[in-house]
């Protein structure tokens, strides 16, 4: 149990309140049936990163939920604001959720009254370890449910992750459906093979960190984003992740196969000070 903080507060339904007073209904959609979509984003700078394309594709979740933003652009900027000044905060991590709201039936609901929150915590980097020596990634036989769209239903991955993770040791699941590479847990899948920075294209959230990196890509590299099948693995010279969270993440082992040796490659090392080039000027 998350330890209580009075001192702690989010944006709740229209309001900034002690984040321990915001009370989800039990009748809340989002609950009983996993109606419901998020985003997270993070401070660069102090400036959000990327607000513009992480505000789109939270507005393209809520359109596909036929649920209505209860907060504008400037609103929800605004709230983060004032979160993070109220909370403290020096290096944010930011969440957004919004669900379909209370139902009486446990089916209809009201596209005017959803749940809407913000929370705002400290962001914890990741060890510098990860970065330095790679991670390993273990898969998972099927792809994620409406994976376009960021709903909050990660089940095979909050499942796996607490079944296997401890023992088998790895960072993260990599979806494979059919044989093809989809994405991993909540993070993106990029490889070069071929001399070509190849990342899969359908069936996976389109991550804002993803789109950042191929058009950084693109100036040093001929991109591609087309399908890759597990077994091309043989073909991968290097292999890497990438999430709001972890910026890029070289990836050295898939279920006990190693990749490039076992070591990040030197084009993911590349693209890495590219990245962290892109965030100081940010
Ligand atoms: N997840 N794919 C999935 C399934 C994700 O959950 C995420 C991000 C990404 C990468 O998207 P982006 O670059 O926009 O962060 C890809 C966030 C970080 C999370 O669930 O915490």
């Amino acid at each position: 149990m998350p330890k209580k903080d009075k001192n702690n507060f989010c944006y709740f339904n229209g309001k900034i309140v002690p984040a321990d007073s915001a009370l989800i209904c039990p009748d809340d959609l989002g609950v009983l049936r996993g109606y419901g979509v998020f985003d997270v984003m993070k401070t660069v700078n102090g400036k959000i990163f990327l607000f513009d394309e992480h505000f789109k594709r939270l507005s393209d979740s809520a359109d596909y939920l036929g649920v209505k933003l209860p907060a504008k652009k400037t609103e929800i900027e605004e709230a983060i604001k004032k979160l993070i000044s109220k909370n403290k905060i020096k290096q944010a991590s930011i969440r957004i959720v919004l669900t379909g709201g209370r139902s009486a039936d446990a089916m209809h609901f009201n596209s005017k009254t959803p749940t809407f929150y913000i929370l705002v915590s400290e962001s914890k980097p990741l060890e510098e370890e990860l970065f330095k020596n790679g991670v390993k990634l273990a898969t998972v036989n099927r792809g994620r449910d409406m994976a376009e769209i960021k709903t909050t239903n990660y089940i095979t991955a909050v499942k796996n992750i607490n079944e296997r993770q401890k023992k088998e040791k790895f960072f993260e699941i990599l979806y494979v459906s059919n044989g093809v590479i989809l994405e991993a847990s909540t993070s993106n899948f990029f490889a070069f093979a071929g001399g070509k920075l190849i990342t899969p294209k359908d069936s996976i959230l389109k991550g804002i960190t993803r789109n950042l990196v191929i058009k950084l890509a693109k100036k040093k590299f001929e991109v591609e984003e087309q399908e890759l099948k597990m077994d091309e693995l043989n073909l991968v010279a290097e292999a890497f992740i990438t999430a709001t969270n972890k910026d890029i993440v070289p990836v050295v082992q898939i279920d006990g196969k190693k990749i490039g040796g076992g070591k990040p490659g030197k084009n993911t090392k590349r693209l890495m000070e590219m990245f962290a080039e892109f965030v100081k000027n940010y």
